[in-house]
C-alpha cells in the first residue's frame, strides 16, 4: 500500500494508514475550495474519464455520492450494485477477472466488498487506482475523510479532542478507519462504548494503541465523559453475525435520547453517525442543532469524494 506523501495522483486509497496530516490538509484545502466556489467551475476535471463503481455489498450514500461526485466533475460512470448477481460473477467469474475487465474499461475503480482486504487485493491486480468504499470489517477510508472534515469544519481542529464512539467496535469499518484517522493527530482521547462482546479485537486494540492514541473502552452510559467534543454513534453490524440471536441481544443497547443528551451531553459537542441508523438515535434528536448526521456529514460526503477523485485522477 503506497503512502500518499503529498501526491494522490494515480494512488490507491485503501487505508487511513497511507495518510499524514499534511496529506489530509491537501485534501481539505481542495474540499474547502469546492464548497466555496460555484460547483460548475469544477465540471471539466474528469472530462473523458470513466469511474467504475463495483459494489458487492449494499450502499446508499457511498455509492451515489461517488456517482454524483464523478458526474459533477464531468466524468462518466460504470455502475454495478449487486455484483454477485448482475455480472458474470454469477456464472463463476473470479474476482481477479472482474477487476481486470473494469481496469480495461475505466480510469479508476471504486470497490465495496464483504471481505476484509478485498480492496487491497484489487489494487494488486489493477494498474488503475482502486478506492476502498468499505472492505468487510476492515476499513472505510473515504467515510473517515468526510468525518474528519466535518469535525474540522465544526470544531476547528483535529487534535486535543475527546470523542465518544459507540456501537460495534469489533465489526465497524467506519470506526476502524476513524480511530486510525484521529491517531494521526496529537492528544486525542476516544471513549469506545460498546457491549462487551463487540469491543475491538485484541489485534486492532494493540495496533491502535501503538499509534499513540488514548483509547478508553467502556460498556455503560455512566462512563461517558461530560466533556466530549463529539459523539459518533454507529449501527451494530447485523450482517457480520453468524447467529442472529446474538445480534438481537445487543441491538439497540446504546441509544441517543434527549434524556441521555441532557445527562451526558454538553452544548458545544456535535452528534455524528455514518448512517444508516437503525434505531440507535431517536428521531427527536434530528432537530437538535448539534446533530450533523443528516446534513453536514452527507453534504461533505459529496465534496470530499469530489476532491478525492480530482486528486487521484490527476487534476485539481
Ligand atoms: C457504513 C458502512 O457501509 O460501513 N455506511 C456508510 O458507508 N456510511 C456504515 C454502516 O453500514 O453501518
Amino acid at each position: 500500500m503506497s503512502r500518499i506523501k503529498g501526491s494522490f495522483v494515480g494512488k490507491d486509497i485503501i487505508s487511513l494508514d497511507q495518510f499524514t496530516p499534511d496529506d489530509i490538509k491537501i485534501l481539505f484545502d481542495l474540499v474547502k475550495r469546492m464548497k466555496k466556489v460555484r460547483i460548475d467551475s469544477f465540471s471539466k476535471i474528469l472530462s473523458r474519464k470513466i469511474v467504475s463503481l463495483l459494489f458487492f455489498e449494499p450502499s446508499s450514500r457511498t455509492f451515489f455520492s461517488f456517482s454524483a461526485a464523478a458526474k459533477k466533475l464531468g466524468g462518466q460512470t460504470l455502475e454495478v450494485q449487486n455484483v454477485q448477481t448482475s455480472l458474470s460473477v454469477a456464472k463463476g467469474e473470479t474476482f481477479d477477472d472482474t477487476i481486470r475487465v473494469f481496469e480495461a474499461y475505466s480510469d479508476c475503480i471504486i470497490i465495496r466488498h464483504p471481505e476484509k482486504g478485498a480492496a487491497f487485493l484489487a489494487a494488486g491486480i489493477s494498474s488503475i487506482p482502486i478506492i476502498n468504499a468499505g472492505d468487510g470489517i476492515g476499513e472505510h477510508p473515504t467515510q473517515t475523510l468526510l468525518d474528519l472534515y466535518t469535525i474540522y469544519e465544526k470544531l476547528g481542529k483535529l487534535n486535543g479532542l475527546t470523542g465518544v464512539i459507540a456501537g460495534d467496535m469489533l465489526n465497524g469499518r467506519t470506526v476502524h478507519s476513524l480511530i486510525r484517522g484521529l491517531s494521526l493527530y496529537p492528544k486525542n482521547t476516544l471513549y469506545l462504548l460498546s457491549p462487551n462482546e463487540l469491543k475491538l479485537s485484541k489485534d486492532d486494540y494493540h495496533h491502535f494503541l501503538n499509534k499513540g492514541i488514548k483509547l478508553i473502552e467502556i460498556t455503560s452510559y455512566e462512563n461517558i465523559p461530560l466533556n466530549a467534543n463529539f459523539w459518533y454513534w454507529t449501527r451494530i453490524q447485523k450482517e457480520r453475525f453468524k447467529n442472529l440471536n446474538d445480534y438481537y441481544k445487543v441491538k439497540n443497547k446504546f441509544i441517543i435520547s434527549n434524556e441521555l443528551l441532557r445527562k451526558k451531553g454538553n452544548k458545544n459537542m456535535i452528534i455524528m453517525h455514518p448512517l444508516p441508523r437503525v434505531g440507535e438515535i431517536e428521531l427527536a434528536i434530528d432537530q437538535d442543532p448539534r446533530a450533523v448526521y443528516l446534513n453536514l456529514q452527507i453534504q461533505n460526503g459529496l465534496f470530499v469524494r469530489m476532491a478525492i477523485l480530482s486528486l487521484v485522477l490527476g487534476k485539481s
